[in-house]
């Protein structure tokens, strides 16, 4: 028991300097995300193969990010550019890049087209709403999908569906949808007001 206490009493010591390190915030996290602009700062910057927009991302909650970040080190997401430019970062800094993307929105611009009825998606995703609301404000931690390019919310959920991103949630939510009841969901997000590229 006594031992138990010691390693405790040491892992307490030693976790304080950790703790002072946290003076990480948004203003490291917007020099570190110099080298995203290019991709998510541009408007309607397009993925080659396969052909999709980069993800708007300006406005998106924090702690979203900072978990989206971590699955493309841990590689619960596909081994795309984003591996790259996530396979060094620490958990610190996803946090401080994050909170500088969540506040950094620039101007809205109309989402890329997706082919999809947004009627039909809009009672096709009666049940994703409750997660998946448009509000930063709302202490939820889904992403918000709201005014998400079309074309790259139809190929993330074709992802979850193949496996190629993994998550247990995600991946039974969206595993029975056609591909045109993808693009109609997708139709009914991407035409909402809310993310952006990052300003
Ligand atoms: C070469 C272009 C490129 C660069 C540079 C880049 N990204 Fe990305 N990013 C992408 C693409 C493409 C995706 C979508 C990947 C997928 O299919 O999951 C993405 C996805 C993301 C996502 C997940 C979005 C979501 O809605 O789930 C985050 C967060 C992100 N990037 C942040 C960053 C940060 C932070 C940096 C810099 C450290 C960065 N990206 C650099 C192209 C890029
Ligand atoms: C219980 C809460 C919950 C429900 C309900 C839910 N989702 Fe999600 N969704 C999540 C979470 C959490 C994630 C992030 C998972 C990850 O990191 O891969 C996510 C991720 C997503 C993404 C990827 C977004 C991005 O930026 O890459 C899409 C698209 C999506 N969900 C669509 C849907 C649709 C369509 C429905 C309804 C059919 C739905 N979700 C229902 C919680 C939920």
């Amino acid at each position: 028991m006594k031992r138990v206490l010691v390693i405790c009493g040491l892992f307490l010591i030693m976790a304080t300097p950790s703790q002072a390190k946290k003076g990480l915030d948004a203003s490291a996290g917007k020099d570190a995300f110099e080298t995203c602009r290019g991709c998510h700062s541009t408007p309607n910057y397009s993925n080659v193969a396969p052909v999709f927009y980069v993800p708007k991302i300006g406005g998106q909650r924090k702690a979203y990010l900072a978990s989206a970040l971590m699955s493309y080190k841990h590689e619960n997401r596909a081994r795309t550019s984003m591996l790259a430019n996530s396979e060094n970062l620490t958990e610190d800094m996803a946090v401080a890049i994050s909170q500088y993307i969540e506040v950094s929105a620039g101007k809205v611009t109309k989402a890329g087209y997706t082919g999809g009825d947004a009627k039909k998606g809009e009672a096709l995703a009666a049940t994703c709403t409750g997660c998946h609301t448009g509000d930063l404000k709302d202490g939820m931690t889904a992403p918000i999908l709201a005014g998400q390019h079309g074309n790259y919310l139809v190929k993330v959920m074709q992802d979850y569906q193949s496996g190629v991103r993994k998550d247990a949630v995600m991946q039974s939510m969206v595993g029975a949808f056609s591909e045109d009841e993808l693009k109609d969901i997708a139709a009914y997000f991407a035409n909402q007001k809310g993310l952006s590229i990052v300003k």
